[in-house]
């Protein structure tokens, strides 16, 4: 099997993703029965590997960044400057120029200062740029308080009553054209996601009537749950039913910019058993990855499934860590699992959003091989840092 395979030739540790699965999702949604002029632009965040991005960007989808990096990355990957969002509430002035400059779908501000901004510059290279304003709603996510960004008093998006509609019409050097909205992520109770969805339609129609303004796209965000380790699914056929009741007889392009429920579930972080220690009552299975290539589990203190590749029918209760010099370093702890061995691999699932993307170096350990399997044959996509690599851009 591909997967013996590619276990048996690759040195751990590595992201294994699996090219179907992706595919997979992106024809569950392309395939939903939404009546009206949609969009999907994926969240480029979730995962930036630019063959990741291609293979998206092959399916038919846009994306969705929020640095000049993955605008960047994106434009490399082959998406149109047309297909391209750009989000984020801290963006820079080089951010900015380099949207700008690139004439891409839409920028949409967080902060009213970016207004004036965008139409300065703008004015000055002769352009007249596409704008969205994320609207803060002030909607809980009923998610994770780390993951949650449609509340009042957090640092997403701008609330209603900040934005001067009358004085951006005015402005020569933009056009107003969508509005956007983002509640969080992993969220599971479609019922908040069509709240937001309303709120944003009953501004859109407002500000239509009453100026001189033209909304015509609506970017409703991301957010759809891939949970770790719950059943609990987003009921996407009430969702889409409800969407499309919302929607009836309203003539919005509207946009969605879901990155997790597109890559999670593709992905495996493959690690190999370094040492078994007992330490005091526990039994604790350190193995060769760490927070360093996955850290969402300390950071968010979720429990991501994991399968360990023996078929022991013995179990143990395990604690399974990382080798960084840190305390938080575990990714689950007291967990029954076949009894484990050393060299065993044990395999982290739904590792593909927010897994790479938020790898880091630390301990100066090189970032480690992606690679995408389909039917016939894998490949590499991204290699191993090399101990060089470590030090590139440093000067002694
Ligand atoms: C503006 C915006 N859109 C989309 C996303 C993607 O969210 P998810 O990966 O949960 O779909 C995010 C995530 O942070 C975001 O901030």
């Amino acid at each position: 099997m591909m997967i013996d395979k590619i276990l048996k030739e690759c040195s751990s540790p590595f992201y294994l993703y699996n090219e179907e699965r992706i595919k997979d999702k992106i024809s569950f949604l392309n395939n939903l029965d939404l009546q009206f002029q949609r969009k999907f632009n994926f969240a480029v965040k979730a995962n930036p590997n630019l063959a990741i991005l291609n293979l998206i960007h092959r399916c038919g989808f846009g994306a969705e960044v929020v640095s000049a990096g993955e605008l960047f990355k994106s434009l490399k990957a082959g998406f149109e400057p047309s297909d391209i969002i750009f989000d984020g509430p801290g963006k820079t002035e080089f951010d900015l120029k380099y949207a700008i400059t690139q004439k891409i779908n839409s920028i949409n501000v967080e902060n009213v200062e970016e207004i004036k901004f965008i139409n300065d510059y703008s004015l000055t290279k002769g352009l007249r740029t596409n704008i969205g304003i994320r609207i803060n709603p002030n909607i809980d996510g009923s998610t994770m308080d780390k993951i949650t960004t449609g509340l009042s008093g957090g640092k997403f998006g701008i609330s209603i009553d900040q934005i001067d509609f009358d004085a951006i019409s005015n402005f020569k050097g933009i056009n107003l054209k969508t509005l956007s909205v983002h509640i969080g992520s992993q969220i599971t109770d479609y019922q908040k996601l069509l709240g937001s969805y309303e709120n944003l339609i009953k501004i859109a129609d407002e500000q239509n009537l009453k100026n001189n303004i033209n909304i015509d796209t609506l970017d409703f965000g991301g957010g759809f749950a891939v949970l770790d380790h719950s059943n609990k699914k987003i009921n996407f056929e009430s969702w889409k039913d409800n969407c499309n009741k919302i929607l009836e007889g309203k003539n919005f392009n509207i946009i969605f910019e879901p990155g997790r429920f597109i890559v999670a579930d593709s992905c495996e972080l493959i690690s190999k058993v370094l040492y078994i220690k007992e330490s005091g009552e526990k039994k604790i299975a350190i193995v060769d990855c760490s927070f360093s290539e996955y850290i969402r589990p300390a950071l968010y203190d979720i429990k991501p499934p994991i399968k360990v590749a023996n078929s022991s029918k013995k179990t143990g209760i395990y604690d399974i860590a990382g080798g960084i010099c840190e305390s938080t370093d575990y990714f689950v702890k007291d967990i029954e699992l076949p009894e484990i061995k050393v060299g065993d691999n044990i395999i982290f699932m739904n590792v593909g959003a927010y897994g790479s993307s938020m790898s880091s170096t630390y301990n100066s350990r090189p970032r480690p091989l992606e690679v995408l399997y389909n039917n016939d044959e894998y490949r590499v996509i991204r290699s191993r840092d090399t101990l060089e690599d470590l030090c590139k851009n440093e000067i002694m």
